[in-house]
């Protein structure tokens, strides 16, 4: 699929790597609508870079439905979905104020995985009326995971099922849609520069960016819009997990 002719929803392309996406697709004459609960940073963002927006909780149905509806609607079809949206949590199993909340672990799995897979099934469904690219497919999906998919930490539990869920579920999904010719991949970053990372402070920040070998940095958001526009472009990645993280395995 040439990028200049793909029809992109971003979620969470108000912040961090769905932004860079944004970003990026836009800059290569792609028609992007980006989809983000936070309407101020992305109706912003939409109208700096030349994208759509529509305010959008992955959680739920309704929202979800209405905001690809209407991006279809604008863009005439969506050939790609990029799931960004997602938030990140830290809490110990058992800690010194007792057992990990219930509450906090679901809203996780909630955002995380139940969103990214609310979006993808609702964006299949409308990838499944488009005529064929020149390459024979109909649409690609990419989900984003974590190296804490495979290599969680102490405190994420619930984040790390989280991302586990979305890298599991590639392979089973990019079969379910095999016959309908679009292609499903997922991205397991490991320490990007984005607002999320950047709210754990320049100390934080620092002690993992040198935990990366090479490059010895966190990575640039740009970079994971660059995986992106590659997978989309490369018609035979299918079912595939790939790790982005400077070969970084978590202690
Ligand atoms: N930054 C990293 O180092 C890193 C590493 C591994 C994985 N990831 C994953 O990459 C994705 C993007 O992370 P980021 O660093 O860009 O974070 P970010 O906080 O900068 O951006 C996340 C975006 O998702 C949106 N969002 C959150 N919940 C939402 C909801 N329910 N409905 C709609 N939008 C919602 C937020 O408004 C925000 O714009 C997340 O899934 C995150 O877990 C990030």
């Amino acid at each position: 699929m040439r990028i200049g002719d793909t029809k992109a929803i971003v979620t969470g392309g108000a912040s961090g790597l769905g932004a860079a996406t944004a970003r990026m697709l836009c800059a290569s004459e792609a028609a992007v609508t980006i989809l983000d609960r936070d309407t101020e940073r992305g109706m912003a963002l939409a109208a700096e870079i030349g994208a759509g927006f529509q305010p959008v909780d992955v959680t739920d149905e309704a929202s979800v439905t209405q905001a690809i509806g209407e991006a279809a609607a604008q863009m005439g079809g969506i050939t790609a979905c990029l799931n960004c949206a997602g938030i990140a949590t830290a809490e110990r199993t058992l800690g010194k104020s007792g057992p990990h909340a219930l509450d906090s672990f679901r809203r996780t799995v909630e955002i995380n995985l139940i969103g990214s897979f609310n979006v993808l099934r609702l964006a299949a469904a409308e990838m499944a009326t488009n005529d064929y690219e020149s390459d024979g497919c109909r649409g690609v999906i990419v989900n984003t995971a974590s190296i804490a998919a495979f290599d969680g930490q102490k405190g994420q539990a619930a984040y790390a099922a989280s991302k586990g869920g979305i890298a599991s579920m590639t392979l089973p999904l990019a079969r379910d849609l095999a016959s309908l010719r679009i292609r499903v991949m997922a991205i397991a970053p490991g320490v990007f520069r984005t607002p999320m990372l950047e709210g754990l402070g320049s100390e934080v920040m620092d002690t993992l960016a040198a935990d990366v070998p090479n490059p010895p940095r966190l990575g640039d958001p740009a970079e994971f819009a660059r995986l992106v526009c590659h997978i989309i472009e490369n018609c035979y990645l299918n079912g595939e997990v790939i790790r982005l993280d400077g070969a970084l395995r978590m202690t």
